[in-house]
């Protein structure tokens, strides 16, 4: 199939996009390079040995420039990942985040009924949850996000919801990541974020590689195994072969999938596994708690695994090793 990817440059969707090539499909790639690079194209090409990628550097909320794409090619299906995802930013740039996200989900699902497409595989986030109390399972009334990023994704998944019921033959999956880590093996795509990461995988490699002086561990006075965050930490080429398995298993209506491990991971247990694994030392300093934070989320997985018969395969040591490799190799290009 045509698969329109919005946001396919991104850290997300430079995989997923490599596992659509994988398996045959043709991407078409929307991203205004906002929080990715261009060369990230040639590096997917290089993984897969394929070229059929078309890129727009576009803004996704255009929809004169969005009827333009989608009339000048044939789409089968729209992988929906571009957006703004820091929570901090958009504690402070609500309105930013409020346009973006929102318009952007609202213009790619007016193509959907303007050019018949049936098929929309949507990126939301485990932060739609709000503090619930985990294992989290796709049925759960939502929690209050107490944050205009996960309000975002909250008002998004509400329009697709109320798009199917208005039209519904269409397709829609909505995917809920947890904390998406690691990097392709190769180490030629991964996370690469602008600034001073808000994530801690990112800011521990970036530690470990002394370009930044310490980690600030943020409470260990949680209630959790250790007294420090527990997340539900999932490789992101695991989270690409999930987009991979919804989009070839849409059916008519809304599905509502978690894209975890269903594991939980302290901050101090990946902070363990990285000095392990990667043999390299990272200084951190226990400061207090960061506001909005929650104990312990983690994933029921058993919905996606029993209607798709799709599980999470990679380790924490697999995360680790690869989020090192590419950082590195970064480092060294
Ligand atoms: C993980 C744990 C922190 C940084 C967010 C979004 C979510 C998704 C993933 C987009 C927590 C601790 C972190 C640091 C630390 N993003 N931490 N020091 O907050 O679980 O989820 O990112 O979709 O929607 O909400 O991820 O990596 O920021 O934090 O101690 O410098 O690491 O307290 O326990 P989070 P995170």
């Amino acid at each position: 199939m045509n698969i329109l990817v919005s946001g396919g440059v991104g850290f997300i969707g430079s995989h997923v996009v490599t596992e659509l090539l994988n398996a045959g499909h043709n991407a078409i790639i929307v991203d205004d390079l906002s929080n990715s690079e261009i060369t990230t194209i040639d590096r997917i090409k290089q993984i897969t040995g394929k070229s059929n990628i078309l890129f727009y550097q576009e803004d996704v909320t255009n929809e004169a420039t969005m009827k333009d794409i989608f009339s000048k090619n044939q789409i089968d299906g729209i992988i929906h990942l571009a957006g703004y995802k820091s929570v901090g930013e958009s504690v402070s740039k609500p309105l930013l985040y409020y346009q973006n996200n929102i318009l952007a989900t609202i213009i790619l699902a007016k193509m959907c009924l303007e050019f018949n497409v049936a098929n929309f595989v949507f990126s939301s986030s485990a932060t739609v949850y709000g503090d619930k109390l985990s294992p989290l399972r796709e049925d759960m009334v939502l929690g209050s996000t107490t944050n205009p990023y996960g309000e975002s994704k909250v008002i998004s998944e509400k329009i697709l919801s109320d798009l199917v019921d208005a039209h519904p033959s269409l397709k829609v999956s909505i995917l809920r990541y947890f904390n998406p880590v690691g990097a392709h093996s190769s180490g030629l795509i991964g996370e690469k974020p602008k600034g001073i990461p808000n994530n801690l995988m990112p800011y521990i490699t970036m530690v470990a590689s002394g370009q930044l002086d310490q980690l600030k561990i943020f409470g260990d006075d949680y209630d959790t195994v250790d007294g420090s965050g527990v997340r539900d930490y999932i490789h992101v080429v695991d989270l690409a072969k999930g987009h991979l398995v919804a989009l070839e298993g849409l059916k008519q209506g809304l599905s509502i999938y978690n894209l975890g491990t269903g594991r939980g991971t302290s901050v101090f247990e990946l902070v363990e596994t990285f000095q392990r694994v990667n043999q390299v030392g990272i200084p951190y300093q226990i400061v207090e708690r960061r506001p909005g934070d929650i104990a312990t989320c983690y994933a029921d997985t058993s919905k996606i695994k029993n209607e798709l018969g799709w599980e999470a395969k990679l380790s924490i040591e697999d995360m680790v090793r690869d989020s090192w490799r590419f950082f590195a190799k970064q480092e060294s290009d």
